[in-house]
């Protein structure tokens, strides 16, 4: 069998044009608030496509690009000044943050209503409870690209590898939400591919490069690849995956590298920031 590719390009030109008439629909374009604190190569990459994505859909954006060695309160007093901006609909910090920051007492102090990420505690539990206005960019856009390819989800076995707080556990939170029965494994799980093997749908999200093999697929499962590996092969740089490429012989569906989850994490984002938009307009 070869897996049928399932790009995310499709999928994302179908949801930005839905959120350009969106925004035509507003009184005013709704706009989002992107905040970097340091120089880290990826963020600066990921920070930029959002600033320019969020351009093509008549979102306007403005970017604070903070230094590296930024303290705790100085961060805290832009985000105070951002949810009190009634211009502002959106507000994203790119994350990691440098370590003198407390990760957890940031992502606490966004207005969760312009918490476009949906990182912020109040937002998690509604999401848990299975009723959040915004949910987390990338596990959202992997169900729009499950939806828009026609793969049921509703009582599948569905497994999650990875249990990070922007991808894995949001990811079994959504699934959950939509019937799927969930299994959330990760690093420390025992005889890992007896329970790959059992997903209809198996969503990687490891960050280590071909991490699932043929083996550990079961034949025909709808296959989700997160990872974005940046490494060397014959002395060339090059983007892979979590899961190996042999993967496809085995699968029913997967998605690319690049060319899949990537493409979808920000076209979410940019959905959420016209639903925030949409919310604050009411
Ligand atoms: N770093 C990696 N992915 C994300 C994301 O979706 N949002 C933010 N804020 N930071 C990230």
């Amino acid at each position: 069998m070869t897996a049928t590719p399932l790009p995310g390009k499709p999928v994302a030109d179908t949801l930005l044009s839905a959120v350009t008439e969106r925004v035509r629909a507003l009184p005013r374009p709704p706009r989002l608030a992107l905040v970097r604190v340091g120089e880290d190569p990826a963020s600066v990459s990921y920070v930029r496509s959002k600033d320019k994505k969020a351009g093509q859909v008549g979102i306007e954006s403005e970017v604070h690009a903070l230094p590296e060695d930024t303290s705790q309160e100085a961060l805290l007093a832009l985000i105070a000044r951002l949810n009190a901006d009634p211009g502002v609909s959106g507000i994203l910090v790119q994350l990691p943050l440098p370590a003198q920051i407390d990760e957890a007492a940031v992502l606490l102090a966004v207005d969760p209503a312009k918490d476009v990420d949906g990182f912020h505690p109040y937002n998690v539990a509604q999401m848990w409870a299975g009723r959040a206005r915004l949910n987390p960019c990338t596990p959202a856009g992997i169900l729009e690209l499950l939806d828009f390819y026609h793969v049921p989800v509703a009582g599948q076995r569905a497994v999650v590898v990875g249990r990070s707080e922007i991808v894995g556990r949001p990811m079994a939170a959504l699934l959950l939400g939509r019937d799927a029965t969930v299994t959330v494994a990760h690093s420390r799980t025992a005889d890992l591919g007896a329970v790959t093997r059992e997903a209809d749908i198996l969503v990687v999200a490891v960050g280590r490069p071909q991490f699932i093999t043929p083996e550990m697929v079961k034949p025909g499962a709808t296959v989700i690849d997160v990872g974005i590996n940046r490494i060397e092969i014959g002395g060339q740089a090059r983007m892979v995956g979590d899961v190996h490429p042999g993967v496809a012989e085995v699968a029913g569906g997967l998605t690319p590298v690049p060319g899949g989850v990537g493409l979808m994490t920000v076209a979410q984002l940019m959905a959420n920031t016209v639903t925030a938009a949409e919310l604050l307009a009411r």
